[in-house]
């Protein structure tokens, strides 16, 4: 395994931070959810769904994947979000669950945002986001009894890393679940077209295969349970909802969250899903008890 200089990693995280940052978003989400008619001191879950879940599929991927996390949802669970974004997944799943969820995200203004969001949304109790590298968790061992993951292992290149630190805070058999863009074919991901949702270059885009990623799972210590090829459905859903007419798309989607460019970048992806370049897998590990 080759070290990856931390110079390095740390220039990279800024620039991965300074991707997703726009300065406004706060105002610009609450404006546009004002504009749809919500009422911004009582948030309901329906008023954020298509605008939290920055990842293909948007809130069904997250249903799906947290169906294999294993949740018992006795109450007293506490689930790891790694790489929570505005915080969508994680207040999902405490809702559903009735579990405590823990982000931890990059980009600092997504964890303020989260915050705010689920503050407006009654959920500040159970949802928590922290800001910082997944790559150095701010967690004792064995916090958590579950991780989930969702489209955040592109812009990781040190793949090793990040398992043995979601290894090391997991209980014994606690589950992780990835929903990430994986590489089709080794090397298959070099011929996307920039830019894409998680990074304007190729700087910051680091897609293996799911085969590459489940052998870096096992060799942290994860027993892989479940392995989804998740294309076909998640092209389907990509493009339905870029082609959605006006009146059948969701008054505030993910152009709130991405910005201007969000057609462009949505497009890119989607041309990648249909050229057979990338795709969205499910993996699922259990650490052993
Ligand atoms: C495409 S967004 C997905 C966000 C969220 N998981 C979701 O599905 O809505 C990718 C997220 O990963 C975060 N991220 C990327 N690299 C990270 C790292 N090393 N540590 C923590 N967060 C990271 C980014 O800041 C961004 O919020």
């Amino acid at each position: 395994m080759v070290a990856i200089d931390t110079t390095v990693v740390e220039e990279r995280e800024r620039n991965v931070a300074a991707h997703y940052t726009r300065g406004d978003l706060l105002t610009q989400l609450l404006e546009a959810l004002r504009r749809a008619g919500a009422d911004i001191e009582a948030l309901r879950p329906e008023d954020l769904e298509a605008v939290e879940e920055f990842h293909v599929g948007g809130r069904p991927a997250t249903e799906r994947i947290a169906g294999l996390l294993g949740l018992s949802g006795d109450g007293g669970e506490r689930v790891l979000d790694v790489g929570s974004g505005i915080g969508g997944a994680a207040r999902y799943l405490a809702r559903r669950f009735g579990c405590r969820v823990d982000g931890v995200d990059l980009t600092e203004e997504y964890c303020h945002t989260a915050r705010e969001l689920s503050r407006l949304a009654g959920a500040a109790e159970s949802t928590h986001f922290h800001h910082g590298s997944v790559l150095d968790l701010p967690f004792g061992p064995r916090s958590f009894d579950a991780a989930i993951q969702l489209h955040v292992g592109m812009n990781i290149e040190d793949k090793a890393r990040l398992a043995s630190e979601v290894a090391r805070v997991l209980r014994p058999g606690g589950r992780y679940v990835i929903y990430d863009l994986f590489a089709r074919q080794p090397g298959s991901s070099d011929r996307i077209t920039f830019p894409v949702p998680w990074a304007a270059s190729r700087a910051t885009s680091f897609l293996v295969t799911a085969e590459a990623q489940s052998e870096v799972l096992e060799q942290a210590g994860f027993t892989v349970s479940h392995r989804e090829d998740l294309g076909e459905w998640g092209t389907e859903r990509l493009r339905a909802a870029l082609q959605a007419p006006p009146g059948q798309a969701p008054k505030v989607g993910l152009p709130a969250l991405i910005g201007a460019a969000a057609r462009e970048r949505l497009g890119n992806v989607l041309q990648a899903l249909e050229q057979g370049l990338v795709a969205p897998w499910a993996i699922a590990g259990r650490i052993s008890a």
